[in-house]
């Protein structure tokens, strides 16, 4: 067989990579966004509009990347943002948590993952799970007591959902389960797909779309649509329900991600969250809601000196990491930039995601003449007038 270098030098390049590979709605899928997409657009244009004030002699000879955030020392100020099932890769977020593990950082892991948290802990002991308000309270506390007893170092409270799923360039169809028929049905745009096809074909297993994480005590894993029927008929939390939650697990970290408006990070210090993320939902949820880092600067400056502070949304490079650190970030979390190196090389594709994000650090600091990432600040960066908004400031 040839040599096939499958190393990629951008997030762009891979993303390309993944389309080309992967079935049509299973990338349409990843793509993801809502409505017109206005979001998902402003996501990452709003890193383009940030400029650097660079330095061209004097910066030191070396640079520190490593941080600690949510109990974890980790190599650089970039981590995994936990994602639902995927078809993308055999291995998915065990696949995910290797390459985590083997660059020095730590991994999201959704509860609607397709990999047990035991698998996942055991690939990366930095792992935190992520839950959403699903169920009723006896069965999110089995959820907590699983992912305790597992390993998990944290939670993450996800909350920014509304079940808005129309798109205007269409939606991909998600079968609810792989078997014949479905088979069938995907067989045209899975039969141009060889590699992703011989990815599945050498496990001898097909893609598994069920959910094991929800699965009550001993019982079998639902399939995500089961699941997510429940969530879509569990009445959405309150404050109170969100310190509750904290609660059950108060001596670990507690991150309440998808919070965009001054007021609700106060609610949120207020309910005892040991971090939060600035989030949109990588602009899947409601269209229209700012890039997170346009909200960041007033949600950091509220809340920054209390609790910890990520960002994450239009992650690309690592020059956008050192932009949302200057203006108040602890730590930015990677959504669908690892998820296009999963899809485009597998556990390698990830490592390589995380190499570009590492190298674009480093190269950032250099030119702003810094040693450490926790040297950066505001007036590292142009902020064009009209740029910030501030969301809910009282
Ligand atoms: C395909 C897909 C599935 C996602 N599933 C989840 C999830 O299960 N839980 C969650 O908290 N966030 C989920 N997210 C949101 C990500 O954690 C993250 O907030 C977002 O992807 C960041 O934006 P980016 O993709 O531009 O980096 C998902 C995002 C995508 C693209």
């Amino acid at each position: 067989m040839p040599y096939v270098n499958r190393w990629f030098e951008t997030v762009a390049v891979a993303q390309r990579r993944a389309k080309r590979q992967l079935p049509r709605s299973v990338y349409g899928a990843l793509i993801a966004g809502s409505e017109r997409g206005t979001t998902l657009d402003d996501n990452l244009a709003a890193f383009g509009e940030l400029g650097f004030a660079p330095h061209v002699a004097g910066a030191p000879a070396t640079r520190d990347l490593s941080t600690r955030v949510l109990g974890q020392d980790i190599s650089m100020p970039v981590m995994i943002s936990p994602t639902g099932v995927q078809a993308v890769h055999p291995d998915a977020e065990v696949a995910v948590a290797r390459a985590a593990a083997a660059r020095g950082t730590a991994m999201g892991l959704s509860s609607f993952g397709s990999k047990p948290v035991e698998e996942v802990v055991a690939a990366n002991p930095q792992t935190l799970f992520q839950m959403y308000w699903c169920g009723s309270r006896d069965e999110m506390v089995q959820r907590v007591e699983r992912a305790r007893t597992a390993g998990a170092v944290g939670l993450i409270l996800t909350l920014d959902w509304t079940f808005s799923h129309g798109r205007d360039w269409g939606s991909p169809s998600i079968p609810d389960k792989i078997d014949l028929k479905t088979m069938v049905r995907f067989a045209p745009e899975v039969i141009v797909r060889p590699r992703w096809l011989k990815s599945f074909a050498s496990t001898g297993r097909l893609p598994d779309l069920t959910v094991p994480n929800m699965a009550p005590p001993g019982g079998p894993a639902p399939v995500f649509f089961g699941a997510y029927g429940q969530w879509m008929q569990t009445p959405p939390p309150s404050w109170d329900d969100v310190r509750w939650l904290r609660e059950q697990w108060p001596d670990a970290p507690f991150m309440l991600k998808g919070v965009m408006r001054v007021d609700d990070a106060k609610r949120a210090v207020d309910a005892g969250v040991s971090a939060i993320s600035v989030s949109n939902h990588g602009g899947n949820n409601l269209d229209g809601t700012p890039a997170p880092i346009r909200a960041l600067p007033a949600v950091a400056a509220a809340v920054g000196d209390q609790i910890e502070v990520l960002l994450d949304g239009g992650v690309r490079r690592g020059s956008d990491v050192v932009k949302a650190l200057a203006l108040g970030a602890k730590t930015v979390m990677l959504g669908r930039a690892y998820l296009w190196g999963l899809a485009a090389n597998g556990q390698a594709g990830v490592e390589n995601v995380l190499d570009i994000m590492r190298s674009g650090i480093e190269s950032a600091l250099l030119g702003l003449g810094k040693a450490s990432v926790a040297d950066l600040e505001p007036s590292d960066i142009l902020v064009p007038d009209g740029f910030i908004r501030t969301l809910g400031a009282d």
